[in-house]
């Protein structure tokens, strides 16, 4: 680690300040700037601003240290390695992210770096803290430096929570850092090198996502176990007893698993559960809006799915491979490949479909039944081998993953492939790869 790191923080409300008292107990020199006179004196004084937990006793070691200091000026910022912008993106009354302090701040840091004695060998890094929209480094924050100043951009999502901001500094859930530059978001990495923690280092643009992605997550979580909860009360179930029974499930439940863009979910379970689960909740006058939302949301998937498809050209011969409701079954109850078929078929298109589990010479019982008698017009598109089907297709659609052998075929193939298994709407030549190994979420 670089010792003695020479760190301007701007902005120090609940992220700047834990952010600035923390690396200065690190042993990195801290330099903190705030528009408001009374935080900066609080902190001048070896007090914290406001109450979190641990923080007055390390911004008054900091401060006694000679670690920590702050202004409302901005000035010694040219004399520092990494600026890290901690400053408010409030919402404005439409919704949409504010980003006037942003603007601001970035425009007072480019005023400093006119100021520079002399051009450094190292870019200054410019660490965006505060939580903004995907673009907004790009777009908004380095076109505030003039070119040719040597700023590198990179994007720092906070992950702290009020109340144990400081305990969450130094056993943090997620430590990201998003840039194009490696030396760069490797030099704020490094900061947090006595913490033992493993960094995320991503593009700009993902490290900016993820904290949206992380905040949405919990917020769904939050309100799931609030409706399971608001459920299990109106039947005389404990909720406490459920959720926390749901996860002792490591596997499924509390898990990477099902936590991959792809496509629809389908089969005989989800659907059906869903369904009934919604009926009776609404039956008890209960209103469960996130719950209600699952299968409009998965309609509203694949109507995106289908879209995709029915923007091929209209003259093509459409490929597509998958048909039961996932990988390695025969099942085709409530399959979302049957619902993209039959509007192929129903929109006029030339459309054959290959599932290395369902060949009506090979299969049997109801499963042959149901293609015979309920969807023989789906049934008579089958084609019998993958190489009939790479032979007879102008363009691929990947409903679901198959095994590498049949990937290395369909990638010799040469067609362009439309990976709707990874969750990918847009089109990509074979030739690149035509999926990865992103699981089909339709589960039993
Ligand atoms: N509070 C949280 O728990 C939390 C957690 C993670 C991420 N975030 C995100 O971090 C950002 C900051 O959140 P916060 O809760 O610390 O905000 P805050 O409002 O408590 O603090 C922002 C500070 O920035 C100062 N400021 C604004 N413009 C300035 C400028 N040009 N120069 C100097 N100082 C300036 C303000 O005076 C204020 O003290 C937000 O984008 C927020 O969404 C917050």
């Amino acid at each position: 680690m670089e010792k003695q790191t020479h760190i301007a923080v701007i902005g120090l409300g609940y992220v700047g300040c834990v952010t600035a008292a923390c690396l200065a107990s690190l042993g990195h020199r801290v330099f903190g700037v705030d528009r408001d006179e009374h935080k900066v004196r609080e902190i001048r004084n070896g007090r914290a601003p406001f109450y979190e937990p641990g923080l007055e006793e390390l911004v008054r070691e900091n401060t006694a240290a000679g670690r920590l200091s702050a202004s409302t000026s901005a000035d010694a910022i040219g004399e520092t390695d990494i600026v890290l912008v901690c400053v408010g993106t409030p919402s404005e009354k439409n919704g949409n992210l504010g980003l006037h302090q942003l603007r601001r701040a970035v425009s007072e840091i480019a005023a400093q770096l006119g100021g520079r004695a002399k051009p450094l060998a190292k870019p200054l890094i410019v660490g965006i803290r505060s939580t903004v929209f995907p673009g907004t480094c790009e777009e908004v924050v380095a076109p505030g430096f003039a070119a040719g100043t040597a700023v590198s951009v990179v994007s720092h999502p906070e992950f702290l929570r009020e109340g144990s901001a400081v305990r969450d500094f130094f056993e943090p859930s997620l430590l990201v850092i998003g840039g194009a530059d490696r030396a760069s978001i490797e030099r704020v990495a490094g900061l947090y090198q006595p913490l033992g923690v493993k960094a995320s280092l991503v593009s700009l643009r993902t490290a900016e996502m993820i904290k949206y992605a992380s905040n949405s997550f919990h917020a769904v979580k939050i309100s799931f176990a609030n409706e399971i909860g608001a459920l299990c009360e109106e039947v005389g179930v404990d909720g406490h007893e459920v959720m926390a029974t749901l996860c002792e499930d490591v596997k499924l439940n509390i898990s990477p698993a099902y936590l991959k863009p792809g496509f629809a979910f389908g089969g005989s379970c989800l659907p059906k559960d869903l369904r009934a689960l919604v009926y009776r909740a609404a039956r008890l006058d209960l209103s469960l809006p996130l719950l209600e939302s699952a299968m409009p949301s998965n309609e509203r998937h694949l109507k995106r799915a289908i879209d995709a498809v029915l923007d091929l050209p209209a003259a093509q011969r459409i490929g597509v491979i998958g048909l039961a409701f996932k990988e390695d079954t025969d099942d085709l109850r409530e399959s979302p490949a049957v619902m993209l078929l039959e509007q192929l078929i129903g929109k006029g298109r030339d459309v054959k479909v290959f599932d290395p589990r369902i060949r009506l010479d090979a299969i049997y019982g109801s499963n042959r039944n149901f293609i015979v008698e309920t969807v023989p017009h789906i049934g008579r598109l089958l084609t019998s081998s993958l190489e009939q089907i790479l032979e007879w297709a102008d363009h691929l659609v990947l409903v679901q993953k198959q095994a590498a052998e049949a990937m290395e075929q369909i990638q010799a193939s040469r067609l362009p492939v439309l990976g709707l298994v990874n969750g990918s709407f847009r089109e990509a030549s074979a030739r690149s790869g035509p999926s990865g190994p992103a699981v089909l979420r339709a589960v039993n």
